[in-house]
């Protein structure tokens, strides 16, 4: 670090009563310190109604305070990483935030209406139990929770203190989830018989959780949105090769009314795929993210089947009709996810990303971890 850089850091951290505790793995992860008498003052987001403060800025939490930064409501006073480093770079982005090493300095401001989570998963429960305790909205990374039971704990606390939780379902507020919605919900596709989707890449490689914990919350919870039957049951084979996880895996979930949805989760892949199908009776879809134009085709394709009287074959028919790309609205997610969180807290309502939602997908994830361990046994939901 470079003597500008050391000063400005120092001079921007709000230092801590107590010594920064490293909070490794097995340690706590919201330090047990004593009470603290006469936090620093931390100075409210200016001319904002509610004043955010982050903890973690690793690689998605830049994504979190620049989002926070454009919006309207809500702005970010305060970041928190235990790491020096990525304080260093929050200041040098952000001259104008308060930094500081403690999460408690976060957690107890009086100045904060809501703390984000952007940490590891295996952080979120205590984080996050933690500021819903000291009466803060929380806005929390997926997945959720590392169990259904700390899941449910967090949704009572929040009701009880009549505080909202958002999980970062981040891609519930792009433009191709939402066009695919309107599509699904006007019944342009019909029945849907199946959604299947591939999401591969080399990396980045996760220590504390296997690919499935890391890309399918993303399948997952566009699937918990935008399907309306019931997931019955979950599949789910993959393997280990290089760090004690698994690297790439394969989930399949059973749902009401015979669909069946297939995700491909793989971070040993040589080539970036972002590609979803979901076939209906009527027409069918593929969604491309990584199309810049384009991004969503819908086929007027199928199949008929019919019998005659008499004759005891099968006549099928094929039906090959146009191909049409709607248009699809390319605003950042992040962004418009934010506005609405803050819409949520500010008119009392509940965002269709809630803990219960949260709660949905970290079951789904359960589930599949239960059937990898078996090499694929059905798990019940
Ligand atoms: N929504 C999305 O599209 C998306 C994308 C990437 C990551 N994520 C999620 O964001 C979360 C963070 O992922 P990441 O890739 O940024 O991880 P990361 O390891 O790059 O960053 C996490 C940061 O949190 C800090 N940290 C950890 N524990 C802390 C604590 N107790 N107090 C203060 N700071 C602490 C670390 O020092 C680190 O800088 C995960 O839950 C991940 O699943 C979401």
């Amino acid at each position: 670090m470079d003597q500008a850089s050391a000063a400005v850091s120092i001079r921007r951290v709000v230092e801590a009563a107590h010594p920064v505790v490293d909070i490794g793995k097995p340690k706590p992860v919201v330090p047990v310190l004593h009470p603290r008498q006469g936090l620093t003052r931390i100075r409210p987001a200016e001319k904002k109604a509610l004043s955010v403060g982050v903890i973690g800025y690793g690689y998605w939490g830049p994504n979190i305070v620049r989002n926070f930064q454009l919006q309207e409501h809500s702005g970010v006073s305060i970041v928190c990483d235990r790491r020096r480093d990525a304080l260093d770079k929050v200041a040098r982005s952000y001259p104008e935030l308060e930094l500081t090493c403690d999460p408690m300095q976060v957690l107890r401001s009086p100045d904060i209406d809501v703390v984000a989570v952007v940490t590891p998963v295996w952080t979120h429960y205590e984080l996050a139990k933690a500021a819903l305790e000291n009466g803060k909205h929380v806005f929390v990374e997926k997945p959720f929770t590392s169990t259904s039971e700390q899941a449910e704990e967090l949704i009572e606390l929040a009701e009880k203190k009549n505080l909202k939780i958002m999980v970062d379902h981040t891609f519930l507020f792009t433009g191709a989830v939402r066009k695919i919605k309107e599509l699904i919900d006007a019944g342009e596709l019909g029945e849907i018989y199946y959604y299947d989707t591939t999401r591969v890449n080399l990396g980045l490689f996760q220590h504390d959780v296997n690919v499935i914990w890391d890309l399918a919350p993303h399948d997952l919870s566009i699937m918990d949105y935008l399907l309306a039957n019931k997931p019955e049951a979950v599949i789910a084979t993959g393997q280990k090769h290089l760090n004690g996880v698994e690297d790439i895996a394969f989930i399949t979930v059973y749902y009401s009314n015979k669909l069946i949805a297939h995700v491909n989760v793989n971070w040993l892949s040589p080539v970036k795929v972002r590609t979803t199908l979901v076939g209906g009776d009527k027409q069918m879809l593929m969604w491309n993210d990584l199309e810049s134009d384009e991004k969503i085709k819908i086929y007027d394709r199928g199949v008929h089947m019919n019998t005659r009287e008499g004759v005891y074959d099968l006549l099928v028919s094929y039906r090959s009709g146009d191909m049409w790309a709607p248009q699809v609205e390319n605003t950042e997610a992040l962004k418009v996810e934010l506005a609405y969180f803050s819409q949520c807290i500010l008119e009392d309502k509940t965002p269709l990303n809630d803990g219960y939602a949260g709660l949905r997908i970290v079951k789904m994830l359960q589930a599949a971890n239960q059937s990898l361990q078996s090499r694929g046994a059905q798990v019940l939901l």
